[in-house]
């Protein structure tokens, strides 16, 4: 009795641990301050003033994290995000990419986009 409460105190015990590493890492809140210098395109609401300014919003924060380091490390090039990305921080990439994916998104599939889609 005594050991399979241990045992099920083991199990829950790695549940946790298990779930907290698999939690995305960064802080919405802060990366919503830090978001001030990507509004002016981006947006205030992260869908992109212009069509030529990819929306943010919704977008998987993995996927923002990872393009946010290769603007910063220059494997993906482009004048603007190169210099935008160049100062940050590994935690301010973490915290903008938890805010913009967290935010509603206009993201959507091809419904009523494709030819003959309706
Ligand atoms: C002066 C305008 C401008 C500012 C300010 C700006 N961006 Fe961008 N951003 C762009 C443009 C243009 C692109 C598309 C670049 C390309 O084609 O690679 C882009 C692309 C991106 C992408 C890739 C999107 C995708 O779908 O691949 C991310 C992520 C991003 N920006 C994040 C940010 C963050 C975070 C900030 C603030 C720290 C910021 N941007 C500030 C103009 C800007």
């Amino acid at each position: 009795m005594q050991q399979r409460t241990i045992i099920v105190s083991l199990l829950a015990a790695a549940l946790v641990i298990g779930f907290g590493t698999a939690s995305a890492k960064g802080n919405a809140a802060a990366g919503k301050t830090k978001a001030a210098a990507c509004e002016a395109c981006h947006g205030t609401d992260g869908n992109g003033i212009a069509p030529n300014y990819p929306a943010l919003a919704g977008q998987y924060q993995d996927y923002i994290a990872q393009v946010l380091h290769e603007y910063k490390d220059g494997q993906r090039t482009n004048a603007i995000m190169n210099g935008m990305a160049s100062p940050l921080s590994d935690q301010d990439i973490d915290d903008l990419a938890a805010y913009f994916s967290s935010m509603p998104g206009k993201l959507s599939d091809l419904h009523g986009k494709v030819n003959g889609g309706d």
